[in-house]
């Protein structure tokens, strides 16, 4: 296996008197596609916002190496905008794009943390070749987009921070398979390209489908790890995440 990149190991998070990660470890290698499953309410968006720094573990670390031979450095009690520029990217639950503002604005506002003109304007042509219907559309308030659109818009705007890590919330919610399929193709294309994704899905069977490795987690807890392709044939996965088929 590949280097780590992101080692979380046994965090402890509490959303008031919740105690909603209970001991979690998980590790993401560079250039891999993790996945992490689980029921509404374990506790998958906390996880990734507790990465991002938007959540402060009570106790745990979470180790991050930008590079290979870069120093691990623990992340977990730093700055939400430093772990950005540090090549994290967070594209949330729910999308968070701004809807009065045009593709392009929403584009941009993904940059913020750049200064170099010359170097956002050619990653903005980097992501409108990736997804040439935000460039179509690019003048259009975000919230004429379709949510298959907007759902590009969002990991759109995440890449426009060159993240190495790129780190999704439920990107398949509230899309049909057409678009779902075509948006992992996009995901898989981008991976391909050198960026490290975890992922937080409840549509299982994608997720399995595309990652090289998953996590099962139950009630703040990781209760099952390994290849996709085991997990998807583990008979209590089938049971609980896929339909029992
Ligand atoms: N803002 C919040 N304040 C308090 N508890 C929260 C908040 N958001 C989520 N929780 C609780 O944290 C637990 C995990 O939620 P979450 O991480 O959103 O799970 P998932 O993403 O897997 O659905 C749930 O019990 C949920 O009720
Ligand atoms: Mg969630």
């Amino acid at each position: 296996m590949e280097s780590n990149m992101l080692k979380v190991d046994d965090i402890h998070v509490y959303r008031g008197e919740t105690y909603v990660l209970q001991g979690v470890s998980l590790n993401v290698g560079q250039g891999e596609i993790v996945a992490l499953i689980g029921a509404n309410g374990a506790g998958k968006s906390s996880m990734l916002r507790t990465i991002s720094g938007l959540l402060r573990p009570k106790s745990g670390g979470i180790l991050y190496r930008h590079h290979q031979h870069a120093e691990e450095i623990d992340i977990s009690r730093i700055p939400a905008e430093q772990i950005v520029a540090l090549g994290i990217s967070h594209c949330p639950e729910g999308r968070g794009i701004f809807s009065q503002l045009s593709v392009k604005e929403n584009l941009l506002i993904g940059a913020y943390l750049r200064k170099d003109k010359n170097e956002i304007r050619q990653n903005y042509q980097r992501i409108c070749k990736i997804f040439p219907i935000l460039d179509e559309r690019a003048n259009q308030t975000a919230g004429s987009l379709s949510g298959g659109e907007q759902e590009m818009l969002a990991v759109g705007r995440a890449l426009m921070s060159r993240p190495k890590l790129l780190i999704l919330d439920e990107p398949s919610l509230g899309l049909g398979p057409i678009i779902v399929e075509n948006l992992f193709k996009v995901l898989q294309n981008i991976n391909a390209q050198g960026v490290t994704i975890l992922l937080v899905e409840q549509n299982a069977v994608m997720a399995l489908d595309y990652a090289n490795r998953a996590y099962v987690l139950e009630n703040g807890r990781v209760t099952l790890s390994g290849p996709s392709n085991e997990l998807a044939r583990d008979q209590k996965v089938r049971d609980a995440y896929l339909g029992g088929v």
